[in-house]
């Protein structure tokens, strides 16, 4: 995550080298016949063709400076050249847009796409002509937008002083605000913040401030869901949890309930600006009220561990959103779990825009 550009793509072409060297005899291509690759990546991205693009910035605690402004795609090809690994880019897809192709494959219904992990992020299918700064083509007369939502901000969004803090003492301070309040990567540190300012100003945890509960980012969001979902009657797993993670021990019954609740609180405020987000979607697209007789679905794609994983962070979205749309449009809606869609909607798209098959017609 931080290092030089060489590193990183070589990194990539590496482990692209170790999985074509496992294929079996049936995926051996004829002589003189190029492996094509869909590139997945999962960053904002000046995007200047189906396979060119350069990156704006980092986000998600990644930090390789000497990667900004340039054609990602080119680095990856240079890094494939140097290990003499014979493919080519076929198409650069950011993961909401690798989610929205592999869902929409799936299902003619899908109309939108929302990660949900390390980051957070949507695209959807727009009307070319509602876009003003596109003035180019399009033969469908729609286009899709990766929105790059994680970067909203706005004076309407309130912050409290753990957002700030975070925010601040980040990699990217002033960037990527909405994505910090609800993904993956942010939700455990935000709960460690309140943690610490608890323990330093009453005696929580005892007498002294523990020292671990000090380190950034020690605790993780899957450490906090696990803590969230504890059904036990003496809280063991937030116990567990305090002693391996945060090196606490010999807490009371009454505080490890105030942790759940903390947990509560963060991931409640988390999926319930989430599905705000889901809602602006929805409604952008004409999608949140229903037309007379009209029995359209509407199918969101999801991709995520945030979301597959911590089932009150999604229970709680799903909630959200009904309570916003109301029963009856809710129902209409349908949200999809795609498994590595964003994956497999690159491959996908790379296979559509294949150069080979170009080259043949
Ligand atoms: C970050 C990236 C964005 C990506 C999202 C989900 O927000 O900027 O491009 O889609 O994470 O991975």
């Amino acid at each position: 995550m931080t290092g030089t550009s060489d590193a990183l793509f070589e990194y990539i072409a590496a482990e692209l080298a170790k999985f074509v060297a496992q294929e079996g005899p049936e995926y051996k291509l004829p002589p003189g016949r190029q492996r094509e690759l869909g590139f997945t990546f999962s960053f904002p991205v000046m995007q200047t063709s189906i396979t060119s693009g350069t990156l704006l910035r980092w986000t998600k605690g990644f930090s390789i400076d000497d990667v900004v402004g340039q054609d990602v795609v080119a680095q990856l090809s240079k890094a494939m050249q140097k290990l003499g690994l014979d493919m080519c880019v076929s198409a650069l897809v950011n993961d909401t847009v690798g989610t929205l192709a592999g869902g929409r494959y799936n299902n003619n219904d899908v109309v939108a796409a929302v990660i949900l992990g390390t980051g957070s992020n949507a695209a959807y299918v727009e009307r070319a002509q509602a876009i003003p700064k596109w003035h180019g083509p399009s033969k469908s007369g729609d286009m899709v937008i990766n929105m790059e939502w994680g970067n909203f901000r706005s004076s309407h969004l309130p912050l409290t002083d753990y957002d700030h803090a975070m925010d601040a003492e980040g990699l990217n301070p002033g960037d990527q605000i909405y994505e910090k309040m609800i993904s993956g990567m942010y939700l455990g540190e935000i709960i460690r913040r309140v943690l610490l300012r608890m323990a330093e100003e009453t005696a929580i945890f005892g007498d002294t401030v523990p020292p671990k509960l000090k380190e950034p980012f020690v605790l993780r969001t899957p450490d906090t869901s696990a803590m969230h979902h504890d059904a036990s009657s003496d809280l063991k797993v937030v116990d567990n949890k305090l002693k391996e993670v945060l090196e606490i021990s010999n807490t009371s019954l009454r505080v490890r309930k105030i942790i759940v609740e903390l947990c509560n609180i963060v991931a409640t405020r988390g999926a319930r600006l989430a599905a705000a987000g889901i809602l602006g979607i929805l409604k952008k697209m004409g999608r949140d009220t229903l037309k007379d007789g009209d029995q359209q679905k509407t199918v969101i794609a999801m991709d995520g561990g945030l979301y597959e994983h911590y089932t009150g962070f999604s229970k709680c979205l799903e909630n959200t959103l009904e309570e916003l749309l109301g029963e009856d449009v809710f129902k209409s809606i349908v949200i999809e779990h795609a498994n590595d869609g964003s994956g497999i909607g690159a491959a996908l798209l790379a296979a559509s825009h294949s150069k080979y098959l170009e080259d043949q017609s």
